[in-house]
């Protein structure tokens, strides 16, 4: 493993790997001394072309937290503003003897075109609406510590998955690590033919939860959407916003997951979103377990 592209074609074991040796970073993170020297001789550079908070912080706190020497990089306030190409903008950060490219960027394929172009190890903190697969990795890390198990169990991811990258790592990962996957959402908001991946569709929000053993609630993406999918935020919140009456309501407690940011009172409400189902906080503290397996395994290939 070079680089971390997708989750499409990383094999399981690797991805069993990742996972395990995530478990190891979490005791890490969770003691007084939260650091080790493993990548003491590794410079990384961060470079984001999109906005974020959870990953951006994350990935830095995880390379902090393996002794990583590192540079973060902001489209807005960088020379892309004067027209730099993304090849010439991250050549130049490589020619001051960086190792690793993390990198977040509204193109779909452009980590995997900085791949094909350079030496450096590359990390797609997410490409347009293709993939994120450290996401997917962290959502199954706390699917795992949460259920003690993904095998067997019932993933619906419910939402906007046209437009979400999570949507698709999430189905990858959950499949390859033996769950079945349902996506739901108004019929406009699912990718034609989305069923050729393996998954059960429905666009019945109760459906969807009576179903599942977890819920992965996914942001509608407005910054996406170039025409109006649904008539208005209040109409969707009505139709496939979750509450926690809804959750009361079901045979059985499941698992409420949301990869951030939340649309409150949209996609969640604010008593689902903080009730004790909801691991949402817990996925953003095994990102930064997540993010370091992943860096510390790339670096071991180096
Ligand atoms: N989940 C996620 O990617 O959040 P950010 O956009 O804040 O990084």
């Amino acid at each position: 493993m070079k680089h971390l592209l997708g989750i499409k074609d990383l094999p399981t074991s690797q991805i069993e790997n990742i996972l395990t040796t995530a478990r190891e970073f979490k005791e890490v993170i969770n003691r007084p001394i939260k650091k080790v020297p493993s990548l003491r001789d590794i410079t990384i550079a961060n470079v984001f072309f999109e906005n974020s908070t959870r990953t951006r912080i994350s990935f830095e706190l995880a390379e902090k937290r393996l002794s990583a020497d590192i540079v973060n990089f902001s489209a807005s306030t960088s020379s892309v503003k004067k027209g730099e190409t993304l090849l010439d903008t991250v050549n130049n950060i490589l020619a001051m003897k960086v190792d690793m490219i993390v990198i977040r960027h509204s193109s779909v394929g452009a980590p995997h075109f900085l791949a094909r172009h350079i030496n450096a190890s590359v990390v797609n903190a997410g490409d347009g609406t293709h993939e994120h697969p450290t996401q997917a990795l962290l959502d199954a890390y706390s699917v795992w510590e949460k259920l003690g198990t993904i095998e067997g169990k019932k993933i619906a991811l419910i939402g906007d998955i046209l437009h979400s990258r999570v949507a698709l790592s999430n189905i990858f990962v959950f499949q390859k690590l033996g769950a079945e996957v349902m996506v739901c959402g108004p019929p406009t908001l699912l990718p034609k033919h989305i069923e050729a991946l393996g998954v059960k569709v429905t666009t019945k929000l109760h459906e969807a939860l009576q179903w599942c053993d977890v819920a992965n609630v996914l942001r509608i993406q407005l910054e996406r959407q170039q025409i109006k999918y649904f008539p208005s935020l209040r109409e969707y919140s009505l139709y496939y916003g979750i509450n926690q009456a809804m959750l009361n309501q079901l045979d059985k407690e499941i698992v409420l997951m949301h990869p951030g940011p939340i649309n409150r009172g949209v996609e969640l409400s604010s008593d689902a979103a903080d009730s004790p189902q909801a691991i949402i906080l817990d996925q953003v503290e095994n990102g930064v377990a997540v993010r370091m397996a992943v860096l510390y395994l790339l670096a071991e290939q180096r």
